[in-house]
């Protein structure tokens, strides 16, 4: 058993952390407030070769492995969770997919670009009436021949407006159920594809997340993903990816706002110490560092089976749970050991907080995890 980061991981690390640092934290709160998308901070990002982390060379990526993806994460996540969610699915709800299921000619047009930073991809499963119940697709994909014909809405599209790769999932043949699904690419300029406005969220309000919807869009047949009706099984082995990857957002959250905490609990004066003389705020301390550490194993340990071919469902369902419910608990005492300080916008952690709700939520909920997980115990 190997617990130490190889040299490359460090390196790889010290360079999340440094973009982190100088790119990312400078206009965060700005960002925040005006619900402005990081543009130039995602542009940057692909140029260092962080949007395609694991694709091969072949095709434009860094042929990075996954704990690598892991550790970048939970480095932009501890300063800037809106930027991090764009890397988060265009890594592993697009490129991964495309990848592993995609066509040769999927990959040359479309992979390419979104791993080499040039395009950023959406993944399209969420629907007003489908978000746990992602099987109950309405959204319909017309078999017509040499193409589908696409109708129905999809909401909370993270990179909705900005993407322009969207992989959409349709049910072709509603008597087949979930086995009826499609995986199909859309272009955005597609005729009949519209992006609905922007939402005003809680949290990670810089990331971009809209509504899409689609009136009689005509898709070719080459755009369809794998095998007639591959589409649900697409995005279940897919999400897999994804939720190492929000699992890393949500580990990157906590740990940002522990940082701030142990900062500030060794500046701020109170009782004639610091607060870090206190006990009570010793013990919440030991609390964040103990949960955060082990968030951080659970999120390796995922990626490690990943990389090494080994199954890893239940390990990322685990490493998801406990780290979106520790990022909840830990950016909740952040704020309460930065008191008054901690309810304003400049020291960070109320954002952080706002920040941690939606790990709890995306790419499946708590509850969902919870599904997953026990379903491997009672097998
Ligand atoms: N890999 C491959 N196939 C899988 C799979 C996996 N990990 N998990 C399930 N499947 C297959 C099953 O084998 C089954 O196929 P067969 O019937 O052919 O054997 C099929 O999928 C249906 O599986 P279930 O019977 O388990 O389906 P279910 O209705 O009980 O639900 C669920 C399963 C786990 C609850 C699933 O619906 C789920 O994960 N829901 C949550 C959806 C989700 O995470 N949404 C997030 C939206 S994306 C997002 O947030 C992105 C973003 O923008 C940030």
């Amino acid at each position: 058993m190997q617990f130490e980061l190889t040299e490359e991981h460090l390196l790889i690390r010290q360079a999340a952390r440094d973009f982190a640092q100088t790119e990312l934290k400078p206009g965060v709160i700005e960002r925040d407030e005006h619900q402005k998308f990081p543009a130039e901070q995602v542009k940057k990002l692909g140029e260092l070769g962080f949007l395609g982390m694991m694709v091969s060379p072949q095709y434009g990526g860094s042929g990075m492995d996954a704990i690598s993806y892991s550790i970048v994460m939970e480095e932009l996540s501890k300063v800037d969770a809106s930027t991090s969610v764009v890397v988060s699915v265009n890594n592993s709800l697009v490129c991964y997919g495309l990848e592993k299921y995609g066509t040769e000619a999927q990959k040359q047009k479309f992979l390419v670009p979104l791993a080499q930073g040039e395009k950023i991809g959406a993944f399209c499963l969420s629907e007003p009436e489908a978000g746990s119940d992602a099987t109950s697709q309405h959204t319909t994909a017309i078999d017509m021949g040499d193409h589908y014909l696409l109708n129905g809405t999809k909401n909370w599209i993270t990179n909705g407006s900005t993407a322009s790769t969207y992989i959409v999932m349709a049910q072709t043949d509603a008597s087949k159920k979930h086995r009826g699904i499609n995986a199909l690419i859309v272009e955005k300029g597609m005729e009949g594809f519209t992006v609905g406005p922007k939402e005003n969220k809680l949290g990670i309000r810089g990331s971009d997340t809209h509504s899409l919807m689609f009136t009689d869009v005509k898709v070719p047949k080459e755009n369809r993903i794998g095998e007639d009706g591959f589409g649900f099984k697409f995005a279940m082995a897919t999400l897999e990816g994804g939720r190492i990857g929000i699992a890393s957002q949500a580990l990157g959250i906590a740990s940002g706002a522990y940082e701030l905490s142990v900062q500030y609990a060794k500046e701020r004066k109170a009782f004639g110490k610091t607060l870090a003389d206190l006990q009570a705020i010793q013990f919440k301390l030991a609390d964040m560092a103990t949960e955060i550490e082990a968030a951080r194993l659970l999120c390796y340990r995922a990626a490690w089976l990943k990389d090494n071919g080994l199954p890893y469902a239940q390990a990322a369902s685990m490493a998801k749970l406990f780290a979106s419910e520790t990022a909840m608990r830990t950016t909740v005492e952040a704020v309460q050991i930065h008191g008054g300080y901690g309810f304003v916008k400049e020291y960070h952690v109320e954002r952080l907080m706002r920040d941690a709700k939606i790990t709890q939520i995306y790419e499946g909920t708590s509850e969902i995890q919870r599904i997953v997980i026990s379903r491997e115990v009672l097998k």
